[in-house]
Formats: C-alpha cells, sequence, structure tokens
C-alpha cells in the first residue's frame, strides 16, 4: 500500500480542516475550535497555506517513525494530512530539485516546541537525503552538535524545562545531489547572566548539574570538584532536579556526542575544567577590610577555593587575587589602580563568571563548526533553520527578556513581510485583481527598538559611552524623553497621556507593546549589562593563565594588543548580529513553523484555549488566513487540479489531450460552477470560496466510488479474459507437448518392432547361409578323405609290388652269386690251395696297415714338446710300431721346435742344458734357477761412470758381472764385492770404488764348492802355490750361483779345455791363509727368517744355517 503511487490528499479523512484557509466560517472561535478539535484527536500539525502550525503534545506521538519519513518522502506538500515532515520534505526537495536555497523559521513562545521542530526537521532531512559513509558521518556530527549546545546551552526555566538560552541558527550545506556536506552554526546572546543567579524554580545551564551527577569520582576529583549541589552558590537549589531529566545519563550522551563531532580528549577536558572553574568562581567570598584611608576594601574570606581554581586553569594565584583587589584604569598614558570594595569584588566575581561562561559557550561553536565545516569548495545549497529564543514575558523582565523579545519582533516582521507580501505578489504575478488586507505590522515597534537615533538600544549605548555618572535611572529619564510619544512605548513618566493614571507600572521600569503583548522591563542592570564590563585586570589574569583553552578566550587580556577603545556594547552587537541574519534569511525561500503552546503546565491533552487564542492573535495566523484568503481560498496549479478532479467530467475523463488550464476550463464548466466562484490564473486556478471546493470534494468522493465499481467491474473482466486467455494459451502448449509426446512414443514403438522383424529375418537368413556352407565343408571334407584312403591304398599296393619285386631280383642275384660262387670254388679248388691262403695274409695285413697310418694321421697330437698325448694302440701286433712312431714323433717335433731358435737363444739353452747337466738332482736350488734365463753382465760396469776405472782395467769380454757377498774368512759376515768373469780371469772389486780386489787366472781355479742345498753360497778353490791363492780361497755368495757356476765351468773348459771340478756337498772345506776351515750347511735352522746366515763357530768350523 505504501509504495503504490496512490494520488492522495490533505482533503482525504480530514479532521476538522487541514488548512486552515479551508475554514468556514474564519472567526477567532472556529480558528480555535479546529485546532482543539485536531489537538484531540492527536492532530498536532495544521496548516495554513504552506505555513505549519504545530501544537505542542507535550507527549511523545507515533508520527515520527521511519515509516512516517518513508510516508512523506517525495510527496507533494498538500497530498498528505499536515506534518513537520511535508514542509521537511517540500523544503529539501525545492532545495535539491530547484536549487533554492531554503530557511526554515521556527517561532513561538518559550515552551512550544521550537527546538523539538527544528531537530525534527534536520532528522527527517538526514533520514532521506544520500546515505554512504562519508555523508553518514556528517550526518552524524551534524546531528550530534546538538546535545553538546543544549548541554551548555539549555537550562531548566519556569515554561520548559529544556529551554535555549541561546539563540541558533544553523546552515546545512548540500552538494548539487542534495548529499550534505557540513554545516555552519551561529549563536546569538547567550543568556549569561543565569550562570550567576537563576530565577526561583529555575535551573542553572545544564552541564553543571550534568557533570557533578555524571562523571565518575575520578574525574570529579581531578576538577577539584564535590558531587554536592549544595556545596555551589551559583546553583539554584530549589529545582536542582527535574523530573523526567536524567542529569547522569545525559552527561554520558554528550561526552559521547562531543567524541562523535570531533573533540580531542584534551579539549573535551579543557573544556570541563573552564566549567568547573566557573562553578568554583561562585564559591569565592569576601570580606571588607578597612584601610588607613578610611576606605573598604575587599579581602578573599577563605582562600582554598582561590588556590583550586588557580591549580585547576593554570592561573597565578596572587595575580587573581590582586584582580580581585585592585582596579586599573588607563587614561591617557596613566594608570591609576583603585581598590574594590566588596560589592565591587562581587561584580567582578561574577563578571568573570559570566564571561568565562559566555565566552567558552562561543568557542565551543566556532570549534563544533570547524568539525562540521564542508570539506570541499563546490557550491552548496544551503538548508538554514532558525531555533531562537521564544516571546518571553517573565515576572521580572531584564535586559535579555528585551533583547530576546526583540529579536521575536523581527522574526516577525520578516514573517509578516514575506508571507503577506509573497501573497500579494503572488496575485500579481498570477494576474488576478488583488484587494488590498489590512494586517497589523509591527515594523514600528522594531523602530521604537531599533532607530538609530530614538532607537532603545541607540539610547542606551548613549548613555553607556556617555561621561558622567550614568545609572539606570538616568537611561530611563532618557528614555522617557525621547520615546514618551510613542504608540507602543508606556512608563510611569512617560508624557503619553493614556498611561498618566497607570499606577500599575511601577518606578523605574518601562512597558513595551509588542506584537505580541505588553512587556514591562526592569530598567535596573539594563547599562551593566549593555556594557558588558570585564575589568582588564581580569581579563589579563585570564590571559596569563597556563591553560591554552582560557588564554584564548581572553585575548583582550594580552598586554600588546591593549585597546583602549571600549568594545562595542551588548546591544549594538546583537542588533548587528540580528540584522545580519534578517539579510540572510531573506535571500531563502522561507518556510514558516508556528508553534503555539496549549497549556502552561507543560501537561498533554490540556488545551487551554485562552492561552492559545492569544498566541494566535500575536502571531497574526487569523490575518495569515484572511490574507492568504483575501478574494481567494484555494489556489492550486492546473495539473493537479485536473488531475483531482478530471473524473468529474466526461471530455477530461480518463485523459485531457489539450492543456492543463483548457481542460480546468471545460470541467468548471461542465460541473456549473458560477463564474463568480474562481478565477483562472496564469499557472493556477484560484477558487474564491471554500464551499466550492468542498463542492467539488464531494462530487469527486460520489464519482470515485462510481469509477471504483467501474474499475473493479473492468479489472475483474479484464482478469478473467486475461486467466482464461492464460488458460488457452496453456492448454495449447499442453496439448501439443503431449501430442509430440505419444508421437514420439509410437514412433519408438514402431521403430523398435521392425528392428525386432529386421532381425528375426537376418537371423533366418544367416542360419541358412551358415546351414548350407557347412553342408559344402563336409562335402569337400568327404571328397578329400576318400582320395586321401584311396591314394593311400594305390602307394601301399604299389609298394607291395616294388618289395616284392625286389625281393625277387635280390633272391635272383643271391642265387646266382651263390651258383657263381659254386662254379668259382668248384673251378679254384686245385689252386687255391697252393697260394691263396699267404696272398690273403699279405694283402689283409696291407689292408690293415694302411688303415691304422690314415687313421694315425687323424689322430695325430699338437707339435708341443711337452704334450704327453698319444692316440691308443689299435691292434697289438703293433705295439712296438706305435711306440717307435711316439718316440719319431717327439725327437721331429723337439727338432722342429729347436730349429726356431736364433743363435742367441741357442747359446742360453747351450748354457741351460750344460747347467742341467750339472746340477739337476744334485742342488735343491736348481728347479728354481730353470725359469730364470742367464744374464750375465747384471751390473752395467760400461754404463756406470762409477765403475769406469774398472771398466778400463778389464779390456777383455765381460762374461759375468754382478755383485756378490764374500764371506769374512774371521767372522763369517759378509762384504760386498762386484764379481767379474773375463775370458782369462776371475775378478773381485770393491763395489764402492770399483778398485779391483783380486785377479785370478782361470788356469789358477781348481774347483767349485756348494752345497746340495736351497742356498747360494759357494767356494772357489785355488791352485796350492799359485800367486792368487796366498790370500786363500773365496766363499762367496749370490743370488744365481747356478749361472755363475756354469758359465765358469763353460768358460773353463773353452780356454783351458780342463772340465772344471764341481763338488756338491753339504761339507767343504775352504783354504784361508794357512787354514783349512771346514763350511758346514745345516738345515732348518729358523732364526734369522728365510736367509741362510753364516757363522763361524771355531777356527776349524763355519757354519751356515739355512732356513
Ligand atoms: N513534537 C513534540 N512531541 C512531543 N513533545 C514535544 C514536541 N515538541 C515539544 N515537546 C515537548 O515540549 C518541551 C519543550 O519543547 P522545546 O522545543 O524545547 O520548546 P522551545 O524550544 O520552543 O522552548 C520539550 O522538552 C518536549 O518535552
Ligand atoms: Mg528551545
Amino acid at each position: 500500500m505504501a509504495k503504490m503511487e496512490v494520488k492522495t490528499s490533505l482533503l482525504d479523512d480530514m479532521i476538522g480542516v487541514g488548512d486552515m484557509v479551508l475554514l468556514e466560517p474564519l472567526n477567532e472561535d472556529s480558528f480555535i475550535n479546529n485546532l482543539k478539535k485536531r489537538f484531540d484527536h492527536n492532530e498536532v500539525y495544521t496548516y495554513i497555506g504552506s505555513v505549519v502550525i504545530s501544537i505542542n503534545p507535550y507527549r511523545s506521538l507515533p508520527i515520527y517513525t521511519p515509516e512516517k519519513v518513508e510516508e512523506y518522502r517525495n510527496r507533494n506538500f498538500y497530498e498528505l494530512s499536515p506534518h513537520i515532515f511535508a514542509l521537511s520534505d517540500e523544503a529539501y526537495r525545492s532545495l535539491r530539485d530547484q536549487d533554492k536555497d531554503q530557511c526554515i523559521l521556527i517561532t513561538g513562545e518559550s515552551g512550544a516546541g521550537k527546538t523539538e521542530a527544528s531537530k525534527l526537521v534536520m532528522s527527517y532531512v538526514a533520514a532521506v537525503c544520500g546515505k554512504g559513509a562519508e555523508v553518514n558521518q556528517v550526518k552524524e556530527q551534524l546531528l550530534q552538535s546538538n546535545p553538546v549546545l543544549e548541554a551548555f546551552g539549555n537550562a531548566k526555566t519556569v515554561r520548559n524545562d529544556n529551554s535555549s538560552r541561546f539563540g541558533k541558527y544553523m546552515d546545512i550545506e548540500f552538494d548539487f545531489k542534495g548529499d550534505p556536506l557540513g554545516g555552519v552554526i551561529s549563536n546569538y546572546l547567550l543568556e549569561k547572566s543565569r550562570v550567576v543567579k537563576q530565577p526561583r524554580g529555575e535551573r542553572n545551564f545544564h552541564i553543571f548539574y550534568q557533570i557533578l551527577s555524571g562523571a565518575s569520582e575520578e574525574f570529579l576529583c581531578k576538577l577539584k570538584l564535590e558531587r554536592d549541589f549544595s556545596r555551589y552558590n551559583y546553583l539554584g537549589l530549589d529545582s536542582a532536579t527535574v523530573n523526567g531529566v536524567d542529569d547522569a545519563s545525559n552527561f554520558r550522551t554528550v561526552r559521547n556526542a562531543m567524541q562523535i563531532v570531533g573533540f580531542m580528549d584534551h579539549e573535551t577536558q579543557s573544556v570541563f575544567e573552564v566549567v568547573a572553574a566557573v562553578l568554583k568562581l561562585g564559591n569565592i567570598e569576601f570580606k571588607p577590610e578597612s584601610r588607613a584611608n578610611g576606605l573598604d576594601e575587599s579581602k578573599i574570606k577563605d582562600k582554598n577555593e582561590l588556590k583550586e581554581i588557580c591549580e585547576l586553569t593554570g592561573i597565578d594565584q596572587s595575580v587573581l587575587e590582586r584582580a580581585f583587589s585592585f582596579r586599573t584604569v588607563e587614561a591617557k598614558q596613566e594608570k591609576v589602580s583603585t581598590t574594590l570594595n566588596v560589592a565591587q569584588a562581587y561584580y567582578a566575581r561574577d563578571a568573570l563568571a559570566k564571561n568565562l561562561y559566555s565566552r567558552l559557550f562561543s568557542w565551543l561553536v566556532t570549534r563544533i563548526n570547524e568539525s562540521i565545516k564542508a570539506q570541499t569548495k563546490v557550491r552548496k545549497k544551503v538548508m538554514g533553520v532558525l531555533d531562537i529564543y521564544g516571546f518571553e514575558i517573565f515576572e521580572d523582565n531584564s535586559f535579555e527578556q528585551f533583547i530576546i523579545n526583540y529579536c521575536n519582533e523581527k522574526l516577525q516582521q520578516i514573517f509578516i513581510e514575506l508571507t503577506l507580501k509573497e501573497e500579494q505578489e503572488e496575485y500579481i504575478r498570477e494576474g488576478i485583481e488583488w484587494t488590498h488586507i489590512e494586517y497589523f505590522n509591527n515594523a514600528i515597534i522594531c523602530d521604537l527598538i531599533e532607530n538609530n537615533q530614538t532607537g532603545i538600544l541607540a539610547m542606551l549605548d548613549e548613555e553607556c559611552l556617555r561621561p558622567g555618572t550614568v545609572t539606570d535611572d538616568t537611561f530611563l529619564e532618557k528614555l522617557n524623553q525621547v520615546c514618551a510619544t510613542h504608540q507602543h512605548f508606556e512608563s510611569r513618566m512617560s508624557k503619553c497621556s493614556r498611561f498618566l493614571n497607570d499606577t500599575s507600572l511601577p518606578h523605574s521600569c518601562f512597558r513595551i507593546q509588542h506584537y505580541a503583548g505588553k512587556v514591562m522591563y526592569q530598567v535596573e542592570g539594563f547599562v551593566d549589562k549593555n556594557n558588558d564590563l570585564l575589568y582588564r585586570d581580569l581579563s589579563q589574569a585570564m590571559w596569563k593563565a597556563n591553560h591554552s583553552l582560557i588564554k584564548a578566550l581572553f585575548p583582550e587580556g594580552n598586554p600588546a594588543k591593549i585597546n583602549l577603545k571600549r568594545p562595542p556594547t551588548a546591544g549594538s552587537q546583537f542588533k548587528a548580529s540580528v540584522a545580519t541574519l534578517m539579510k540572510n534569511l531573506q535571500t531563502k525561500n522561507p518556510n514558516y513553523i508556528r508553534c503555539i503552546k496549549p497549556n502552561d503546565k507543560k501537561a498533554a491533552n490540556i488545551f487551554n484555549e485562552a492561552l492559545v487564542c492569544h498566541q494566535i492573535r500575536y502571531l497574526g495566523l487569523l490575518e495569515n488566513v484572511r490574507v492568504r484568503r483575501a478574494g481567494y481560498a484555494f489556489r492550486q496549479p492546473y495539473e493537479p487540479c485536473l488531475e483531482r478532479y478530471k473524473m468529474l467530467c466526461k471530455q477530461t475523463w480518463p485523459h485531457w489531450r489539450g492543456p492543463a488550464r483548457a481542460g480546468v476550463e471545460v470541467l468548471f464548466n461542465e460541473l456549473g460552477i458560477p463564474e463568480e466562484e474562481f478565477s483562472f490564473g496564469r499557472s493556477k486556478i484560484f477558487i474564491r470560496n471554500p464551499r466550492t471546493l468542498f463542492k467539488l470534494e464531494d462530487l469527486r468522493k460520489q464519482r470515485l466510488e462510481d469509477l471504483a465499481t467501474l474499475i473493479g467491474k473492468i479489472y475483474r473482466g479484464w482478469k478473467c479474459r486475461t486467466r482464461f486467455l492464460l488458460m488457452k494459451k496453456c492448454q495449447i502448449v499442453i496439448a501439443s507437448w503431449y501430442r509430440r509426446y505419444s508421437q514420439q512414443k509410437k514412433y519408438q514403438k514402431i521403430k523398435s518392432s521392425a528392428i525386432t522383424v529386421q532381425s528375426y529375418i537376418r537371423g533366418w537368413k544367416a542360419r541358412k547361409l551358415l546351414r548350407e556352407l557347412k553342408h559344402l565343408k563336409r562335402c569337400n571334407e568327404a571328397a578329400t578323405v576318400i582320395a586321401a584312403y584311396w591314394h593311400g591304398t594305390q602307394a601301399r599296393r604299389e609298394l607291395k609290388r616294388l618289395k616284392e619285386e625286389a625281393r625277387r631280383k635280390h633272391a635272383v642275384a643271391v642265387i646266382w652269386a651263390y651258383w657263381l660262387g659254386l662254379k668259382v670254388r668248384r673251378e679254384y679248388r686245385k689252386f687255391f690251395r697252393a697260394n691263396a691262403g699267404r696272398k690273403i695274409y699279405e694283402f689283409t695285413l696291407q689292408r690293415l696297415m694302411q688303415k691304422y697310418f690314415l687313421e694315425m694321421k687323424n689322430k695325430m697330437p699338437s707339435l708341443s714338446p711337452i704334450d704327453k698325448n698319444w692316440p691308443a694302440r689299435p691292434y697289438l701286433f703293433l705295439d712296438s710300431t706305435h711306440k717307435e712312431l711316439k718316440r719319431l714323433f717327439h725327437l721331429w717335433r723337439c727338432k722342429k721346435y729347436r730349429d726356431q731358435f736364433t743363435d742367441q737363444q741357442k747359446l742360453i739353452y747351450e748354457e741351460k742344458l750344460e747347467a742341467s747337466e750339472l746340477f739337476k738332482d744334485k742342488k735343491a736350488l736348481y728347479p728354481a734357477s730353470v725359469g730364470q734365463p742367464f744374464q750375465g753382465a747384471y751390473l752395467e760396469i760400461s754404463e756406470n761412470p762409477k765403475y769406469k776405472k774398472l771398466k778400463d782395467a778389464v779390456d777383455e769380454k765381460i762374461i759375468i758381472a754382478e755383485v756378490v757377498n764374500k764371506i769374512n774368512r774371521a767372522n763369517g759376515k759378509a762384504a760386498s764385492r762386484i764379481f767379474l768373469l773375463t775370458k782369462n780371469n776371475v775378478l773381485l772389486a770393491d763395489q764402492k770404488s770399483g778398485t779391483i780386489k783380486s785377479e785370478v787366472p782361470l788356469g789358477d781355479v781348481t774347483k767349485v764348492s756348494m752345497s746340495s742345498q736351497n742356498d747360494g753360497f759357494f767356494a772357489v778353490h785355488l791352485k796350492e802355490g799359485s800367486e792368487a791363492a796366498s790370500k786363500g780361497d773365496f766363499l762367496l755368495s749370490s743370488d744365481h750361483v747356478i749361472e755363475m757356476a756354469t758359465k765358469l765351468y763353460r768358460t773353463t773348459l773353452s780356454q783351458t779345455k780342463q772340465k772344471l771340478n764341481i763338488e756338491i756337498s753339504d761339507e767343504f772345506l775352504v783354504q784361508f791363509k794357512q787354514d783349512k776351515v771346514c763350511v758346514k750347511f745345516i738345515q732348518g735352522s729358523q732364526k734369522n727368517g728365510n736367509i741362510p746366515t753364516c757363522k763361524r763357530k771355531n777356527n776349524r768350523l763355519l757354519e751356515v744355517a739355512i732356513p
């Protein structure tokens, strides 16, 4: 339902009338009754054209839910029942879509609901504008600036538990898409007198109570505060707690909001320090102290509080103390210091507290602005929301009320200017004849206050600046002189005769007849408050504070920037800022919310008619309605009008093709509405009487019912038809699908049957063919078998015949041979006996021999002389032949083998043969020497330069040159000697030097002795009496003893033709000089390993141990 585009109207389901313009008849009673009726039905909003009247319900109504936001979103203003959201939506959309800067002006008395209304507008705009992380942060910061400012700037008053004690104007800035970019807040005149004194039944600013109830013990201790309200003189005690307000939880909200808005922790801390300092300032008390000059000087009673303040704020205690006791006046390079009396000291204290607090408040606004400032430089669209203090009438009204009420006068002025003027301008724009309407213009009151020459503010300033004694009374006197004749000014002394007798007016008061009622102002305090004086000593003391925030709050305290010129007065400052505000508002498209308070009790469901009536009067709401309806009660652009009523006429229903205006003309003519009842503007139709509109509405309602029936009927017909068509379509689809399906099935069945039949036929054919082929094959096989059998039989028969034939032939041959043999034997019987036997024998022998040799030829063994193989003997009678043959063959192959030798080899073999003859089976060493070739010259004498001398000495051919051990006869030890054998001599030479030790001609060698064992010892015996024999025989040992002995034997044989005697014996005698020593070889001693050792046993015995 919510989403469906239903064209509704304000006029639907209306309680009373939603738009006062339609009120019939229009008078005060009906106006109030209409409001009351709506109020009783919880309809707190009512329109006057585009102005929203809001009555404070004093209880929460379920009309601000997100669903409601959605309901009002993007709807026309008059489409739904009156609501503040409708106005917000209208303003936001014309800002976004038509690029018109907007301002929302919320006016009304204190407690009428202005602040709530401003918050509702902001939250609505926040809900409908763009989304996204960045945008949400901006929104959140904008919304969270409210709790902070309310905590510091709102207080409980008798009229409102959460009364704004400052004026606030907030510009919300948007980009071209309508996403919020940031904002700027302006604040107007905080009611700072509240800091030091509150009227009965009222409280100081919320923040003081919030700190004391909400801060933790630790935090309080840090701020040097105590939780007890009664400890602080500045806190009014009679209503310290407010019903339904939880200061402690609000404190948490505020701190949280400060964090979201972007306050740093140290900034928050500083802010609370200043608040604590203000609170504690109130506890400083003074006492008089007489001085020598007879004047009283004030002194601080208890310095403890002062000390704590100074600790908290980093102010030098002595400086502050002095500032409370003295005042320095500077005039034309002169400095005069005067003492303060107690009253002046209190004044100074309160002035300081007020200034500290109000400057802190302005700093907060600046700080918030810094956070919420738009970050881009793109062109912005602006929606301003003005929530300024409402018109105030208290028992005692002072400067603040005067200022506040002046501001309200100005707002009323701008309201009058903009709405009434705008109304008249619309008629002119639309080209409709205009009849002027009388209304009260409060410009005259504004002039009374703000006129630059004769205005009350101007005079107050004049008084303040005037030299000489200036008091509030002199100011009043001046007023009495200048304003006496003004219609809206009254005082006891005024010259206006009308009020001369007015004894209700006390002295030192004046009364102004504001547009919203008469207000009596106490003149006391006007001058002071306008001067807003803070002694320079105090501001300098503050500037010197070691506290960055406090220092920043008092820039004028900087001695370097001393300014003797007076600062602008509070009044003139306010006038100027209001003027800027008004200028600003005039550039924007205004949207009005006029708040009305239904009762003075802050109670729900009570509608005090007299109170409401008073507000309606001074707000000029009836005049507003009248102007709105002057001539025409209702207007509407042609398009929506035609859209709403086109069903009332056949030509315009359901569609009108031409221009909307012509359509409306046709429509109104058709309906027969009298011509004087309406008028055609350029873009709107104007209806004179609400009656006519209601008539139109009734007709529409009736027609709508008919149309609903018609639509229902057509719809049902259409629905049935579409359903039928759909079903038909479905049926066709289903049928076609079904037919396809069944045909498919049928086809598949036929196909599979055909395949079955086909396969049967093919099977049958194949089997038939197989049978035929098998038959054929069997026939072929049978024929082959038969043929084979036949051929077999044939062959066997032939074989049998051939065998038979062969047997017969053989038999014939045998028989023939036998026959022949018989014949031969018979014939040769007589010769055979004489020769045949011998011949057969010889022949047979010859044959056997032949066979034997031929076989031998094939069985010959290898040509190697050492091959022992020889074939076996075949016949016994060949035994000796066979052996001889073996011997011959061996000799032959040996010869063959020898024939291969060279002369050299032959010589070697001859020597070897000689050795064999000499030592074989005689000396155990011999077999080992067989494999060693005889080399003779083991020592290369000719090549080694060491033996050159030796070589030169021996010019014969050297047969042996080898190193031998010569055994010492004395001890059996060995010494190396070179043993040389030449053709004629045996020589022994020193191994190292090569000098010849002994030379024996071969003829002198008689014998060589050696053992039968496996040793290399040999003795060379010399001829007794020869020259060489003088030294005795040689006992030597050598590795080549066999070769040496052999060669010695052969050389001796060839030279001397005598055989050298070689004695092989294990015991022989050797001639040593004169003695004969026996050399004995002992087998088996293992003493010295494998080497035979020689040892002299006694004079006659040399023992050689052989392993
Ligand atoms: N629309 C509303 N719905 C419910 N209560 C409201 C509404 N408007 C105002 N109030 C109540 O009235 C009190 C005063 O409203 P406020 O806006 O502070 O007045 P003003 O700013 O005009 O002095 C609020 O604290 C709230 O309790
Ligand atoms: Mg307020």
